[in-house]
Formats: C-alpha cells, structure tokens, sequence
C-alpha cells in the first residue's frame, strides 16, 4: 500500500516535471486518490437511485416550489387590505391586474407609473402576455399581485404578517413568492461578452447547445472554470487555487464597472472576459451566489459541462426552478467556505464516467425543463393558483393602464 501510493506520487512528479508546457492547460498526470472520493462517488450513485424525474407531468418539477411559495396564505386569505399593504412595504413596487384577460399596471414611479427599470417591466410583461395568448382556451381568472422589481427580496420571515409580494429570488429568510426573472426575455445583467444585455433565454439556449456540440465531454479541457466579478468574497478560494494550481483550476475576476484597483481583483490585473459559449470549453464550471442567484447558474447547465454549485447555508439564494434540481444528481454541492472544492474537482478528474452523469443530468433538466414554455407555465400555474388566495374580485385600479 505504502509503496503503491509512493510510485503514484513519483509518477505525478515525473509526470509535471515532463509535461511543464501542458501542465497549465491540461493535466494529463494522475492525482492521488482520497478517501472523500469514495463518499463523493456514493453519493452520485444514491441520486440515481432516488431522482424519479419530473414524470412527464407539465409542472412535475415545479408544484412542490409553486405550494412552498404560497403555503403562508389560505384560499380567500390575501384581502384587498393586504394586497394595499403589500404595494406599500415594496415602495415603487408594481401593482399588476389581470382582468378580463387584459393586462394592467398601476404603482410604480408616481408622476407616470414607470417602472424604476424599466426592462425588467417589458421583460415581465412580455412574458405575462405569452401567457395569457397561450391559454386563451382556459382563460385566467382576474387577479392582481404586488411585483417587486428589484434584485432583493423583500418580506422577511420575522415580519408579523406575511405579505404578498412576488420578487425573483429569495433565500430562507425571506418569504417573497419566486416568479420568473425577466432576464429569460429582457433587462438582463449587462456583460461585456455578451451583446446587449442578456436576455431571450430561448436564443441562448440555441447559441450555447451549439457550443456544447463544439466542445464535447472528450474534448472539454479539464479545468475547473470561473469568470465574474469579485460581488462576493465567497469565490476567492477558487481564485486563489487556481493562481497556486493552474492544473486544477482556471479561474479569475473580471473587471466591471466598480473596479478601482488590483485591490478589486484580488491582488491581481483582471482576468480576460469570457462569453457563456466559451465556457463550454471546458469540463468543470463553478457557479457562486451574487448579489441574489447568478444569472450564471441556468447557462452553465447548456455546456454540458460538471456544475459545481457553492451553497450558502441558509444564504442559498433560490429562483423558482432551483428546488425542482438535485444536488449529486444534477450538480455537485460544494461547502459554502469551498472547504471541500478542492476534493471534489479532484474526485470529479478521477471519476469521469460519474461526473459526465452528472453533468448530463443537469444539462437534461434545463434543456427539457426550463424552456420558455415551462417559464410560462409556472407564470401561469403561479397565477391561477394566485387567485384562488384571494378574497376578494379585483376591480381596476384608479391609476392603472393597459400594457
Ligand atoms: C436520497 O434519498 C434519501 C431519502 O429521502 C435522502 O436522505 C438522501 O439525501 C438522498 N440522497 C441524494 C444524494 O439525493
Ligand atoms: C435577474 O436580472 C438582474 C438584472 O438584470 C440580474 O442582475 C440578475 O443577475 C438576474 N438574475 C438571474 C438569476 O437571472
């Protein structure tokens, strides 16, 4: 045993010594194997063994998060009095109404009823009216809910009464109702790589399954990849294995528009931008919280690629489709404080027959199950069991007009 692990060591040696010019792209010398490897892999194989699937039920993956969202409320508990309340705690929060399958917006920036960005009100209301043409044969009931527009979520789960409000993520501590963020049509994060902002989650997903046909498993480079802006000190660890283990790891901060200093980038000139394609080249991508979820975090799935998705204890910021995935089964969990990153990509090296199950479980998923109609119809189940929670037949407000 002792010896085996001795001529492993002496081979990885020998192995970087004559491979100094691959060494930083692709690591073809063998790793010690660790005894986390064994828990890593039983794991994969115990979701296997538990993931059911969505089984073909439109909403399958997503009632159980569609029930968490609204459980605070009852069938006739949200009164007008409630939904007032709820517009008022968000501040330039939106009143939506549905009625008589039209749309209308009141709220908003006082003098003219804008939207504080007003993007993401087209994004959201594009999507509201493909809903609303797409089940013209069981039209929506009338129905009228508080959006906030912002990143951040809003009601805290301390707060006395729950109020409605719908925001885009939320994590344990908040009890906003998920809806789709407009970035699946519009008003997205602006990216340097990316022209105009993102948005038009339907393209994208087109653009990058070609990528993913480029760059299949074979030929991904083994690397575990970041690009992004330092917005949480939570990445560092990937940065700093990366700078000590190029072999490992290719991962680096960007500059954005609050950089001032090397400071912002950890010491070191930002790192080149890299377009969501060109992630597809390589084998291992990282996703990590931002301000909210990433926007990141759905285009990883389209590469085809291992996910590794850092948590945050009860700081995980969600987005609707989130609770419908499942860790080992569809992306490998790292520890919040990446205590056990460095094993898992090394696990995922060794074990590449398990890591491409992986990997293809997550891409499956987003693929089958995140396309704009699943969107739209978790636009639409959201809505009409909405309705039922409230007690009261909305009527127009004062201040409202169609859009
Ligand atoms: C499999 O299911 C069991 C029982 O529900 C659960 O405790 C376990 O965490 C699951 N494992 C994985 C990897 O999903
Ligand atoms: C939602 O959109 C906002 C702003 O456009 C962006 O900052 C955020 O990253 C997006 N989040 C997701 C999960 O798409």
């Amino acid at each position: 045993m002792v010896v085996h692990r001795m001529l492993l060591a002496l081979a990885a040696l020998i192995c970087v010594i004559t491979h100094p010019i691959h060494a930083k792209h692709v690591r073809k010398c063998p790793l010690e194997p660790s005894p986390h490897d064994k828990w890593a892999s039983e794991k994969v194989l115990e979701g296997e063994k538990n993931w059911t699937g969505c089984q073909g039920k439109y909403t399958a993956c997503y009632d159980q998060v569609l029930s968490d969202s609204l459980k605070h409320w009852e069938d006739g508990s949200i009164t007008k009095e409630t939904t007032q309340n709820a517009l008022a705690s968000t501040r330039l929060g939106i009143l939506y109404q549905i009625i008589d399958g039209k749309l209308y917006r009141s709220g908003g920036i006082s003098e003219d009823k804008r939207c504080v960005f007003s993007m993401r009100c087209d994004g959201v209301e594009h999507m509201l009216h493909a809903v609303l043409d797409t089940h013209k044969e069981r039209p929506m009931p009338n129905v009228e809910f508080v959006l906030n527009e912002r990143d951040y979520p809003m009601i805290t789960a301390q707060s006395e009464v729950a109020l409605p409000v719908f925001s885009f993520s939320r994590n344990s501590r908040f009890l906003d109702i998920m809806y789709p963020n407009w970035s699946f049509f519009k008003g997205g994060p602006c990216v340097k790589t990316e022209p105009g902002c993102l948005g038009r989650w339907d393209l994208k997903i087109e653009s990058m399954s070609r990528s993913a046909d480029r760059y299949p498993w074979v030929e991904k480079l083994e690397l575990a990849f970041f690009r992004g802006s330092r917005t949480s000190n939570q990445r560092d660890p990937l940065v700093l294995l990366s700078r000590e283990h190029p072999y490992l790891a290719e991962a680096g901060y960007v500059k954005n528009q609050a950089w001032k200093s090397i400071a912002d980038t950890l010491g070191r000139e930002p790192a080149e931008d890299v377009s969501l394609d060109d992630h597809c080249k390589f084998k291992y991508l990282f996703n990590f919280k931002g301000v909210a979820a990433s926007f990141r975090f759905r285009h990883l799935f389209l590469c085809g690629s291992l996910v590794f998705h850092v948590l945050s204890g009860e700081d995980d910021w969600l987005e609707f489709f989130y609770p419908g995935m499942q860790p080992w089964v569809h992306y490998i969990p790292v520890k919040p404080d990446f205590s056990d990153g460095q094993q898992l990509i090394e696990w995922a090296m060794r074990y590449d027959a398990l890591a491409k199950v992986v990997a293809e479980n997550g891409q499956r998923f987003i693929i089958d199950h995140l396309r704009m109609e699943d969107v739209h119809g978790y636009w639409y189940h959201l809505l009409r069991k909405y309705s039922k929670l409230l007690s009261y037949e909305p009527s127009l407000a004062a201040d409202a007009y169609e859009v």
